[in-house]
């Protein structure tokens, strides 16, 4: 990609997320990396923007340090905020990340803690001119017992205080979500920030959730950005890019990780109690992956569309997350994935009957039903409610040697459900998919709907342009433009 279009590229993004939130949970070594100031200077400049930037700092490790310079032990246990709030839940849920409990001795060194990380950010906003508030927009319940164990001043996220949120947000300015809550009367607990960020999320409706991990700090010897695989147990139909990093998931494929990785949670408990060794750094390393898909799955079930898991640590990884097709970490994809799926021989009805209209019109070139069935596995239809509401095909064309390239065709909305989207998010996933099987470059054939793809960064190009073998079917008479969109 050359440098105007990553201009245009990074215009197109900015103006279809501006003012919309965001939120980034950051890990706290993190924040001890030297490339910390530059993830400071890239949030900043997207509250400057426009953009609604919202961050929940992690501590962990930080709160680690100072509980043990006081002297004090940390103890865990397994028990998800989910078995806290149900009636009578008694077992322990070892499919869940251990929780800290927080004792009476140790809750003034936790918040003493938690601010401490929170300031680092302020501070960092302040170098970088741009106006934060930590505050205390948790609304907090205590855990209660679990299991027979007192989980004492740890806590659950009950609300978020979205109104006081609100007006910070409007009026430019980024609120800081240090790991503490609040009870009705004013009891501070200690809330993981996981379920901060989650909780905040979903209920200031944010588009987007950035996981921003230290992702390899406890397997140093893994080169790769984002999502680190290595330990993590992968189904064999995961595809990955460069350095083993996992593009993007749905919803279904995080849940099929997690099937696999569920016997990691009970070892990283033990790693987590004192055990080191560096098989058992892999262990946890695997275990912070699984923790980070595991809130991107509950934030995309919770109607967060869009889930980012990146490497804070790398330059530029949060703009290049936001502003580039293929990005530069994990993506949970939690819209068009579940509603965009193959075509089933029972959709080409509503496929055709999508269709019909525009090929009388002459927008889409007459294709019958033997047509579709015969390149049926090159159709995805966006289904609402069962039923296929838009269509679209990526065909694979040999182009040249060794690379191949993707056409986009049989693009189709029903009108019924014109102008919500389906038409630009069915051409995304289509993008998505070709850059995931490798081909360099998309290409539409159109009469009458170039404008629409030059919206969504297609460029015109000379038909002359066109793999051969298409060329061999290109219809001249039509008289089609052709449009490319190069990954
Ligand atoms: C083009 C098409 C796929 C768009 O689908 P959609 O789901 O309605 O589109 P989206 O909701 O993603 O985008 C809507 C925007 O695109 C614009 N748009 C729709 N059709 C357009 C066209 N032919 N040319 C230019 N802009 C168009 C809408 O005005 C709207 O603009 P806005 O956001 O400024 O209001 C749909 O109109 C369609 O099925 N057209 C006929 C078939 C076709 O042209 N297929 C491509 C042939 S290769």
């Amino acid at each position: 990609m050359n440098e105007m279009d990553l201009v245009r590229e990074v215009f197109h993004y900015q103006s279809r997320f501006a003012g919309s939130t965001m939120v980034f949970k950051v890990d706290f070594p993190v924040t001890a990396d030297p490339a910390f100031p530059s993830l400071m200077k890239d949030l900043a400049l997207l509250a400057r923007t426009g953009f609604r930037v919202v961050i929940v700092p992690g501590a962990k490790e930080w709160i680690d340090s100072v509980l043990l310079e006081y002297g004090i032990v940390s103890r865990y246990a397994q028990a998800s905020a989910e078995n806290a709030v149900a009636e009578g839940a008694a077992a322990e849920d070892t499919t869940t990340a251990p929780l800290r409990i927080t004792s009476a001795q140790a809750m003034p060194f936790v918040e003493m803690a938690a601010f401490h990380v929170a300031t680092r950010f302020m501070t960092a906003l302040s170098a970088n001119h741009c106006d934060s508030v930590i505050g205390n927009f948790v609304r907090a319940r205590g855990l209660g017992v679990i299991g027979g164990r007192d989980m004492e001043n740890t806590g659950r996220a009950e609300k978020i205080l979205t109104g006081p949120m609100g007006k910070i947000l409007n009026l430019g300015m980024v609120p800081i979500l240090p790991c503490i809550g609040w009870g009705p009367s004013g009891k501070p607990y200690n809330v993981p920030s996981d379920e901060i960020a989650l909780a905040a999320a979903s209920a200031l409706g944010a588009v987007k959730l950035f996981i921003v991990t230290s992702g390899t700090v406890l397997n140093p010897g893994a080169s790769a950005s984002g999502l680190i695989p290595a330990g993590l147990k992968l189904p064999a139909d995961i595809e990955t890019g460069e350095n083993g990093r996992i593009i993007q998931l749905t919803p279904k494929e995080t849940e099929a990780v997690l099937a696999l990785n569920t016997p990691v949670w009970a070892q990283n408990c033990a790693q987590t109690t004192g055990m080191q060794n560096s098989a058992q750094a892999e262990t946890a390393a695997a275990a912070k992956a699984a923790a980070e898909l595991r809130l991107a799955l509950a934030a995309s079930r919770a109607g967060v569309e869009r889930i980012h898991i990146i490497d804070g640590r790398e330059e530029g990884a949060v703009l290049r997350e936001l502003f580039s097709n293929l990005g530069a970490g994990t993506m949970i994809y939690a819209d068009e994935y579940e509603a965009i799926r193959p075509l089933k021989t029972e959709d080409i009805p509503d496929v055709l009957r999508i269709m019909e209209p525009l090929m009388q019109q002459g927008i889409l070139v007459r294709r019958c039903e033997e047509d579709i069935q015969e390149k049926k596995k090159d159709y995805y239809v966006f289904g609402i409610d069962g039923r296929a509401h838009a269509c679209a095909a990526l065909h694979k064309w040999e182009d040249s040697p060794g690379s191949t390239a993707g056409e986009i065709a049989a693009i189709a909305v029903d009108s019924a459900y014109a102008d919500m989207g389906l038409g630009s998010r069915i051409v995304r996933f289509l993008i998505n998919r070709a850059a995931k099987e490798g081909m360099r470059r998309v290409f539409v054939l159109t009469t009458r709907t170039q404008d629409w793809f030059e919206t969504l960064g297609f460029k015109e190009s000379d038909p002359a342009a066109l793999p051969e073998e298409r060329k061999k079917t290109y219809n001249s008479g039509r008289k089609s433009k052709m449009y490319t969109l190069d990954l």
